[in-house]
């Protein structure tokens, strides 16, 4: 049963007051708020549990170590892969992903050789793979979406070519929501023998997510919109991918051996994570996780469902309101501008004032926004713990801006 009462209760921040008037968080997709389990276990982490981990001999090392090593197999069975192993720790899917075309796509890309993105990319997903367009020679190509911000699977598997040697694509645009059927584009894809990375970053907190069903190489996803701390993240590459990638950054806990002369290296995962890692973000990450399979990810789009119908009808009603992919099948994230009124800034600055916090810009997604023909929009991103209340709020809010820059 999903206990929408409980589940606030779970959230400290939810009870603060914002400009005088009760905190209706909507900047989800920007970043999501703690449940209380996700903050009292990073307290504990320092205050109880806390060395080095992989180095020691003694108790703390120990027991950092084997929780932190734990939260793999919290995210394989989170993403529905059997293997831990297949898991690597990351800050979150900017790492990710950059670790991919540093580690596996530059050393294997020619010039010419073409990657295929949708327009719905978020910067993380595009910035990467135009570094190997400046670099060495690689062509980047674009899939359109549809003009209600959807994306045709079949464009994408028509834009595949001979050439095509990595499709990198969203499952959810973080502007509109729109969900993106990577199973049937990664089927295409395979079949072809294309990898396909996926950025999970926004449907991984919003639907159930198996990755074996996606037929996919790599899977990526990031703590902080996960309910976890800021700084955690990892991303999923499979086996045999894996054992192609080089290592990407080098330091400490990647080596088996260093000598003046040479260097030999730890097996995957650790080949790819140099350094002391993100200990505490992660084991905060591990609980969120747990957290949010404890409610059911089921449970969680259902609820999600409710609000994005009882959004979409209301914002829908508003004859000034446009509104950037309407698509049906999307998930509880709105895109909007005032028609001939106020700047997106403006309606998010006066929501504020109203305890209302949205995002205003171009949420990390310019060739979308172009696509749009706009140069920002507000965005409303709704999470577990939302209320119908909260978007009533949201649309009592943009009548007050409607009167006031009408
Ligand atoms: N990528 C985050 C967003 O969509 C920051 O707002």
């Amino acid at each position: 049963m999903f206990d929408l009462d409980r589940i606030r209760a779970d959230f400290p921040i939810l009870s603060r007051q914002v400009n005088g008037r009760p905190l209706v968080y909507l900047d989800n997709g920007a970043s999501a708020q703690k449940p209380r389990a996700v903050i009292e276990a990073v307290t504990r982490a320092y205050a109880d549990e806390y060395a080095n981990v992989h180095r020691g001999l003694h108790f703390l090392s120990n027991l950092a170590t084997d929780k932190y090593e734990g939260v793999r197999a919290v995210i394989a069975r989170f993403l529905g892969v059997p293997d831990p192993e297949e898991i690597v720790f990351t800050t979150g899917s900017t790492m990710g992903i950059n670790m991919v075309s540093y580690a596996w796509a530059a050393p294997r890309l020619q010039p010419g050789d073409e990657i295929l993105l949708s327009v719905l990319e978020h910067h993380a997903n595009i910035v990467p793979w135009h570094f190997l367009r400046e670099r060495q020679g690689v062509t980047l190509r674009w899939v359109e979406p549809e003009p209600d911000g959807g994306l045709d699977p079949q464009k994408v598997i028509d834009a595949m070519g001979p050439r095509t040697r990595l499709i990198a694509i969203t499952q959810m645009s973080n502007v509109t929501g729109a969900h993106v059927d990577v199973a049937t584009i990664g089927r295409a894809a395979r079949e072809r023998g294309i990898p396909v990375l996926v950025d999970g970053s926004q449907s991984a907190v919003h639907m159930p997510i198996s990755i074996p069903d996606l037929h996919c190489d790599f899977f990526a996803i990031t703590g902080h919109k996960l309910y976890g701390p800021s700084g955690s993240g990892a991303i999923w590459v499979r086996r045999d991918r894996m054992e192609e990638m080089r290592p990407f950054m080098g330091g400490g806990d990647m080596i088996r051996t260093v000598t003046r002369d040479a260097v030999t290296y730890a097996d995957p995962p650790m080949k790819f994570e140099a350094g002391t890692p993100g200990i505490v973000p992660q084991i905060g990450l591990g609980v969120a996780l747990d957290y949010l399979m404890g409610i059911g990810m089921d449970r969680i789009a259902a609820h999600e469902a409710a609000i994005r119908d009882h959004a979409a009808r209301r914002l829908g009603a508003l004859p000034w309101l446009r509104q950037q992919g309407t698509t049906k099948d999307k998930g509880a994230i709105f895109s909007f501008t005032m028609e001939g009124g106020a700047h997106p800034h403006d309606l998010s600055t006066v929501l504020d004032k109203r305890g209302i916090a949205v995002r205003a810009g171009t949420h990390c997604a310019m060739p979308l926004m172009e696509f749009f023909g706009l140069t920002a929009s507000c965005r409303a991103t709704f999470a577990l713990y939302n209320r119908l209340e909260d978007v009533d709020a949201l649309v009592e809010g943009l009548e007050f801006c409607h009167e006031l820059f009408g």
